[in-house]
């Protein structure tokens, strides 16, 4: 393996992978004017359009290079506020309101990424470049299943996605950083289980505590997942254990946009009891707990960490090589043996 393809995979992880759908954020991000955004270090606007339906293009005018970020929108058009040309969420020119006839009209000049809103979140497809289509967007059962009832919550972490990526399959860690907020029994000595599940890999630990972690998965189906399921108090109401989806994604190589879903096995009046529970009490109980994560990471040195490695260590140690494979395989198909990218 060549000291320039590894620092080329390094540079591709670093702000993410490509030909997949990445999480962008939560539905509410996009509402009635046009919105810039970075991820995956490019530059982006989104708006929606007449129908409602959310487009995402480069910020970037192909007249002059402004920013259509800072464009108008009428009517669902996004026209740029520096000479007006209209472009459409295919990225095509349609219209030039100065110069009826210009040549540019009809052309698609822009970068667009197909985008999917679901389930109060929004996915877009970052192919390697615009003429890789996407693969289906496959949601996991909690995102499609009326039994679930969840929300999403969104913020800005200032450390790279990666970071964020081990924490949320580091079942080794709630014990003690969320010891002061979670009832985690704690200092137990134990063994960290990885089981393959053909999309990703679960973590578990060798003895499972009740009260602790039910489950962590990683999965990779064309989007990334992570599955974390923990210990809810009774006074959290029906439900069961939490289901949380923390995805984080990048917005370049120092900071992550975290999405993230709270979830409960309940629909019906049990549904709403959750929702009113959620926004008068349980999203605080919960932000306490994921400031504790923040904190921690936003304080790590900037990727990559010296590191000493142990065996509990094996869920981000297995994500990282899965990643790498993948980017190898993207970068230079021919070093990767078959199967190797499999979590
Ligand atoms: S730079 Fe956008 S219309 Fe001129
Ligand atoms: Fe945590």
């Amino acid at each position: 393996m060549s000291a320039a393809l590894d620092a080329q995979v390094e540079r591709m992880v670093g702000t993410g992978l490509r030909n997949r759908w990445w999480c962008i954020g939560p539905s509410a991000m996009v509402a009635d004017k046009p919105i810039g955004l970075m991820r995956l270090g490019s530059k982006l606007v989104a708006w929606r359009d007449a129908e409602g339906k959310v487009n995402l293009v480069d910020d970037w005018c192909p007249h002059r290079g402004a920013p259509l970020s800072m464009g108008r929108l009428a009517e669902g058009r996004l026209s740029c506020r520096y000479h007006g040309i209209e472009i459409t969420g295919e990225g095509r020119v349609s219209a030039v309101p100065a110069l009826p006839d210009c040549h540019l009209l009809g052309k698609k000049l822009v970068r667009s990424y197909p985008v999917v809103e679901h389930f109060q979140g929004l996915w877009a497809w970052f192919g390697a470049d615009e003429s890789v289509p996407p693969v289906p967007l496959v949601f996991p059962e909690e995102f499609t299943s009326p039994e679930w009832t969840g929300f999403p919550i969104s913020a800005t972490w200032q450390t790279n996605y990666q970071y964020v990526w081990d924490n949320v399959i580091d079942i080794m860690h709630p014990e003690y950083l969320h010891k002061d907020t979670q009832y985690f029994e704690t200092g137990v000595a134990n063994k960290v289980k990885i089981t393959p599940t053909g999309t990703g890999f679960k973590v578990n630990r060798e003895i499972y505590a009740g009260d602790n972690v039910e489950v962590m998965e990683f999965i990779d189906n064309g989007a990334f997942w992570f599955r974390v399921g923990f210990h809810a108090p009774p006074a959290c109401g029906p439900g069961g254990n939490w289901r949380v989806w923390p995805l984080a994604t990048p917005i370049d190589e120092h900071r992550s946009q975290v999405t993230i879903w709270r979830m409960r096995h309940v629909s019906g009046w049990e549904g709403d009891l959750f929702r009113f529970m959620f926004n008068t009490k349980l999203e605080q109980y919960n932000w306490a707990i994921v400031l504790e994560d923040k904190v921690m990471l936003e304080a790590m040195p900037p990727w990559p960490a010296a590191e000493n490695l142990y065996q509990h260590d094996i869920g981000p140690a297995r994500l990282r090589r899965h990643v790498r494979d993948e980017a190898r395989r993207q970068l230079a198909p021919s070093t990767v043996k078959a199967g190797t990218a499999s979590a």
